[in-house]
């Protein structure tokens, strides 16, 4: 048992009667959608939304209709008692930890139309992946009525599926985007990490090596010769099992050939890494 001053539900008419009365006393509400496990990513995006509205919420579910694999869902970490410790210090005002029963009293019928978005990398490779994600983001966002909701970089196509949700569904939020954080050896912040072993870790910062290598030579190299260059040097460490490292337009997230095709180009990656599966990107103008 855990004590903490931060206000905590879990369920929805409890949460429902707190958002009226703030939502009746003029507050902002700015809001934080996690899965918990949390780290200094997720607690730079709480910081940021402290700063930019009257009082912070956040949510931890761990969404079950995101995971395409059962095996990925239930080795989720999950560290609930320690992430309403980080919560507290950071200053975190409520948290929503609602149940599966809560969030999904029944079969989930809602299907969402991404069109080209939801077929490529993340959306190829986990089918229903971004669905789950939209579902539950949308219901969160209307529990919780933020004025602005705070998403991670590191998690960019998902950020550009909720981008377009809701420009799609007119929902009165404002997303906004916050840049990945990173260790100090480079590996991108991910609930995931604590999965790796030690040996895995320590390669672990390969990614955003490569990815920053593919960055400074984006001048001498076609899009595709760079892709096939960060794809040999995964292969350079047998540990790596990459699953895609596409460089696309940062905005539609479309493949182009000449770099002048584009005014802004991200690359993106994903690689099992001893059976962790790892996404990270980086802007390469
Ligand atoms: O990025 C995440 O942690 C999840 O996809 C989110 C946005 C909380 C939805 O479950």
């Amino acid at each position: 048992m855990i004590f903490s001053d931060m206000k905590i539900f879990t369920t929805i008419p409890e949460i429902n009667d707190y958002i009226v009365r703030c939502k009746q006393d003029g507050i902002s509400i700015g809001f934080v959608p996690t899965m918990g496990a949390l780290h200094s990513g997720h607690i730079s995006l709480i910081e940021r939304a402290k700063r930019e509205n009257s009082l912070v919420g956040c949510s931890i579910f761990v969404n079950p209709i995101q995971f395409n694999k059962k095996e990925d869902l239930e080795k989720y970490p999950r560290t609930f008692d320690e992430d309403v410790i980080k919560l507290t210090d950071v200053g975190c005002d409520f948290l929503f930890n609602p149940s599966v029963d809560e969030m999904y009293p029944g079969t989930v019928t809602e299907k969402y139309d991404f069109g080209f978005l939801d077929t490529v990398m993340e959306g190829e490779h986990r089918p229903g992946h971004f669905n789950g994600v939209a579902v539950i983001v949308r219901k969160l966002f209307e529990i919780f009525r933020p004025e602005k909701a705070y998403f991670g970089m590191k998690d960019y196509q998902q950020l550009c599926v909720i981008q377009t949700m809701t420009a799609m569904l007119g929902l009165p939020v404002e997303i906004i985007p916050c840049p990945t954080v990173r260790e100090s050896d480079g590996l991108a912040m991910s609930s995931r990490n604590v999965r790796l072993s030690p040996e895995a870790r320590k390669i672990a910062p390969e990614i955003y090596h490569i990815l920053s290598e593919a960055q400074n030579r984006r001048h001498s190299m076609s899009v595709f010769e760079l892709e096939n260059w960060a794809i040999q040097e995964f292969g350079k460490f047998q540990e790596f099992d990459v699953e895609y490292f596409k460089i696309t337009d940062s905005k539609t997230l479309r493949p182009f050939s000449d770099w002048s095709e584009v005014k802004s180009a991200i690359a993106c990656t994903a690689v099992f890494l001893g059976g962790v599966r790892l996404i990270d990107n980086l802007i390469i103008f």
